[in-house]
């Protein structure tokens, strides 16, 4: 007699792939979804090794699994080697992250192999090996499952269990997919999991005559149409805010280690993150400054902007971008922006150049970059200062270059929420000696040495003013949260992309909503995924299905009002409502999704699930 590894994983593996395809003949062109436990997956990874096509239909519907296919697979040699040799797949790991992501999560591990079985779970968590938390006894009878061991996670609010947990994840992607019903199979002895699907109201629809590892198979159904027209509660627990920061140990120990140096304000840290960034932008100049609206103020001083000059920018912006403009006496005039991208119009631009205009900020919005070959182009030919507003765009890329050296000066935000943060920071790029150095000393009140010059062993008391300069620089405390933040970007930009991608495929079949228009000349960072209503298709404003969003628990944004419908600017430079009509029509529909590295894909699935409940709540 095999052992119970032995005997599950050989036998099984034949019969499982037969009934995968079985089924999902049978379920089509609805969703086809089961729930055949760990072996099913570890069989379906050794099809995965020879049909790499195969797994993708099943890598969504099954990883509420994934731990369980951890224990099944890794009692094979050949698997528990690959595993171990770390040669996962990015299909898996994805699978892990997602289960691991669930609000609730118990694992199983088989209690022969718990020893490897949790060393394969720590990999997947990314934790290395790690402590084994402590067992629960095993409620579910299966002979060979010895434990289950809850891994300290929040437990469900609504139901508990990891049949909930997997039944509402199936539930939401056949919603995602416009589904009118999903089928899942249980196996007639498995009393547990038929009382559970029972309690929820699936209904029974066909007991199979064939059997499955030697027990009759049930299915069950749950009709989604009328579920979904009945439902009028929330989708989530807890709301999701718009934006929030991804931080980890490494920063806060970084921050820990600054406090107890005794050197807090800008000093060593401050010039080894400058060093880092300029590395990564490959730029000949990084000044690190207590905020992007700082950097910019700067950029306008270093480039001698004052009374009676113009500076051209986009409507669609913060307003920190023209505040500065205006700061410095000049007039800020602002030029309509493009109908795909939202970004300032090259020929916007060209426009409105006068005699009086000595720079341009363009704005890279959400991350995505304006068209800076015709922008340069249009500064050469002017004689204008280019002063990139990159609050956004921490590693976005313009035709393979990474946004930093394009222009005379770029600024990005390292506020709270931006792709990078240092909680209030913000850093200047240049290429030019000259201007770096006169931007280095007006960060400092213009005086000629800083402090880490004058109060360290290296240091020496004297100094001059310069210029009447600021106070703009960063801390060394900021800087401990930019070293390690920088470090994570592409990280953090990859599961932004993946998200961004999520929603983009999701919002496809929608009339109702444009996703972001992303030129295939960049590379988009990512900051924001901005969504543009049809309101012509939908009996809610813009303001209406915000708020039906946040009654599903989700947190938006707008990005942003457009700088010539604010008081101050209507009045002090006389704009008024149709002077952009570009960027007008735009604002009336843009709702910015949540998008950032601290949410799962659980997360980004309850958004879709809720926009697309709001847009079919509202559809005209
Ligand atoms: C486009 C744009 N420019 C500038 C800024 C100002 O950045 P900071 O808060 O770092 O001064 C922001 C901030 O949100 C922004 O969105």
């Amino acid at each position: 007699m095999p052992g119970w590894d032995e005997y599950r994983y050989q036998k099984i593996r034949q019969d499982h792939l037969q009934q995968v395809v079985a089924l999902h003949e049978q379920c089509l062109p609805g969703y086809y979804l089961t729930q055949l436990g760990s072996s099913f997956l570890g069989a379906m990874y050794a099809w995965y090794l020879e049909s790499p096509e195969a797994i993708a239909h099943v890598a969504v519907a099954e990883d509420g699994c994934l731990v369980g296919f951890v224990a099944g697979t890794i009692n094979d040699a050949t698997y528990r080697e690959s595993l171990f040799r770390k040669t996962w797949s990015p299909m898996l790991l994805a699978l892990g992250r997602r289960l691991v992501s669930k609000p609730a999560l118990t694992l199983r591990l088989v209690a022969e192999r718990k020893d490897l079985a949790w060393q394969a779970v720590s990999t997947i968590l990314g934790r290395g090996p790690g402590e084994e938390p402590e067992a629960k006894p095993g409620s579910d009878g299966e002979p060979s499952t010895a434990s289950l061991v809850s891994m300290g996670v929040k437990p469900s609010a609504r139901r508990s269990g990891v049949g909930t947990s997997l039944s509402e994840l199936f539930v939401a992607e056949a919603r995602k997919r416009g589904c009118e019903r999903v089928t899942l199979s249980v196996r007639a002895d498995n009393v547990r999991a038929r009382r559970f699907y029972e309690s929820i109201h699936w209904e029974e629809v066909t007991r199979s005559s064939k059997t499955y590892h030697g027990s009759v198979s049930i299915t069950y159904q749950k009709d989604l149409s009328d579920e979904q027209k009945s439902e009028t509660a929330s989708m989530r627990e807890e709301f999701l805010p718009p934006l929030a920061p991804c931080l980890g140990d490494e920063e806060y120990n970084e921050v820990l280690d600054t406090l107890k140096s005794g050197w807090i304000t800008m000093g060593p840290k401050t010039r080894r993150f400058e060093e880092l960034f300029a590395e990564y932008v490959r730029s000949s100049h990084a000044i690190a400054v207590s905020s992007c609206t700082a950097g910019l103020h700067l950029a306008l001083v270093a480039g001698e902007i004052g009374p009676g000059d113009e500076v051209i920018t986009s409507p669609l912006t913060f307003c920190s971008t023209a505040n500065v403009v205006v700061h410095r006496g000049a007039t800020p005039i602002l030029a309509d922006v493009r109908p795909d991208t939202f970004n300032i119009s090259p020929d916007e631009i060209t426009k409105k150049i006068t005699p009086r205009t000595k720079a341009v900020i363009p704005v890279h919005l959400a991350g995505q970059p304006c068209e800076m070959d015709e922008i340069s182009a249009i500064a050469e030919e002017h004689g204008l200062l280019v002063i990139e507003d990159a609050a956004h765009a921490t590693g976005a890329k313009y035709k393979d270059r990474i946004v930093g050296t394009i222009s005379d000066v770029t600024v990005f935000s390292f506020y709270a929420t931006k792709n990078l943060t240092t909680g209030e920071g913000g850093m200047i790029t240049t290429e030019d000696a000259e201007l770096a150095e006169k931007m280095r000393i007006l960060r400092l009140h213009g005086i000629s040495s800083d402090a880490w010059k004058r109060y360290s062993d290296r240091g020496s008391w004297y100094y001059e003013v310069l210029f009447p300069g600021y106070k703009y620089n960063m801390t060394d405390i900021q800087a401990s949260l930019g070293i390690h933040q920088l470090a994570k970007q592409e990280k953090f930009l990859e599961d932004k992309q993946r998200y961004a991608k999520m929603y983009t495929d999701a919002f496809r079949d929608l009339p109702e909503i444009a996703p972001p228009a992303v030129k295939n000349h960049v590379r988009h960072a990512w900051h924001l995924y901005i969504i543009r209503l049809d309101l012509e298709h939908l009996t809610t404003n813009r303001s209406q299905f915000i708020e039906a969003l946040r009654k599903e628990n989700i947190g938006t944004s707008v990005h942003f009002i457009p700088l010539h419908l604010h008081p101050y600017y209507k009045k002090r430079f006389g704009f008024s409502k149709g002077d952009f009509p570009v960027a007008e029509a735009i604002y009336d529909g843009i709702v910015s999704l949540p998008l950032y590295p601290r949410m799962s894909e659980r997360d980004v699935e309850d958004v879709i699930r809720a926009v697309r409940k709001v847009v079919a709540d509202s559809r005209r």
